[in-house]
């Protein structure tokens, strides 16, 4: 493995991504990709814990498309980072069954994050899988996998980097030294607020601009934005602070000059929503045209997501088995198996090798 430390984090595939994954985490990423050797996944086991049915996994094949067409749009350089389908590498299962073995099932029944997602899918308590509770261990898995150090990701998933760090360290303790602890690296902007006002943007909220929104519909999520709600008239002081749309305007609209003048009018009554509100329209246009641009360019290039994933999925592969040969011979668990093969093949004679 080269000298470079290594980043890995990723995505389930739900569907495209929006203004809240790119503050999040897409821009994180694309900062990162330079220093250190990034492993991007696409998360599809994941997705099966809460969304197991066969129409949902013939859902993730055109998510899976989108959701890449996504990464390359923002700038996820494929000659740079390596782009993966979880599902297509053997070793994750392997390695999820014996973190099993190194968490306590109290340690993630009592996980927030836990009750959350199994809410978000409408599955009550009598109801929640095996799987879910042990999503925190698969994904401790997707980390350890490449033996990565650093995990951006949101603040939604802290909870999941810190169950890894316990994971590694126990695994290091009684084995020996197999993995660095990884730390989690959380955005400047945690959670993106919606553009209904809630907390956060998300696509089952409906309150999401996508990254693949063309000019109108972004006019138009825009026009309908939440404000301040006490300002009924445009002649009435507003606040500023907290309300969405100077959220978004702080991010995403570069004038810096244009922004503070819409808020000190803002705050003395003296502009209306509708110009605050075109103009940052008009800036996340700005920001979302050579997103849309790249995004186009590489859909039109027949094959192209796929040879990437591909690409990428055979590179983990390799990494993945040479971390597994190494859990499994930190364990001992190797030696197992080559004294019975050894034995049996002095005795059997002609028997072929294994791997
Ligand atoms: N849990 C992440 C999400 O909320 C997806 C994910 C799966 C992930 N494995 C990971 C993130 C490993 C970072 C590292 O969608």
């Amino acid at each position: 493995m080269s000298e470079r430390k290594r980043v890995l984090t990723g995505d389930r595939p739900t569907g495209k991504l929006h203004l809240g994954h790119y503050v999040g985490s897409l821009h994180n990423r694309v900062q990162l990709q330079d220093e250190y050797e990034c492993y991007f996944l696409i998360a599809d086991l994941h997705t099966l814990t809460t969304r197991p049915t066969h129409d949902d996994i013939e859902d993730m094949r055109t998510n899976i498309r989108e959701m890449v067409l996504d990464y390359l749009a923002v700038g996820i350089d494929p000659q740079k980072s390596t782009i993966y389908l979880q599902s297509a590498v053997h070793a994750v299962y392997e390695m999820n069954l014996i973190f099993e073995m190194l968490v306590s099932l109290p340690r993630l029944t009592r996980l927030p994050t836990l009750k959350d997602m199994a809410r978000a899918a409408n599955i009550d308590d009598e109801s929640i899988p095996f799987g879910l509770i042990g999503y925190p261990v698969l994904q401790a898995a997707d980390i350890l996998m490449p033996r990565a150090h650093l995990v951006p990701v949101g603040k939604d998933n802290e909870a999941h980097v810190e169950i890894t760090r316990e994971i590694a360290r126990r695994f290091n303790h009684l084995y020996g030294e197999v993995f660095p602890i990884p730390e989690v690296m959380l955005s400047e902007v945690p959670t993106l607020v919606g553009t209904d006002g809630q907390a956060k943007m998300s696509k089952s909220l409906g309150n999401a601009i996508f990254l693949s929104d063309d000019p109108k519909t972004v006019e138009k999520k825009v026009r309908s934005m939440y404000t301040d709600p006490k300002r009924i008239r445009a002649d009435i002081p507003g606040t500023v602070e907290g309300n969405p749309v100077f959220i978004y305007h702080d991010i995403f609209n570069p004038n810096r000059e244009e922004v503070d003048d819409l808020k000190a009018r803002y705050r003395q009554g003296r502009v209306g929503d509708v110009e605050v509100k075109e103009k940052l329209a008009r800036a996340l246009n700005a920001f979302l045209d050579p997103i849309r641009e790249r995004r186009e360019q590489f859909a039109q290039e027949r094959g192209l997501v796929e040879e990437i994933i591909y690409t990428g999925t055979l590179k983990m592969r390799q990494i993945a088995d040479e971390t597994l040969e190494a859990m499994k011979q930190a364990m001992g668990l190797r030696g197992i198996w080559r004294n019975i093969e050894r034995k049996a093949r002095e005795r059997m004679k002609d028997a072929p090798p294994t791997p």
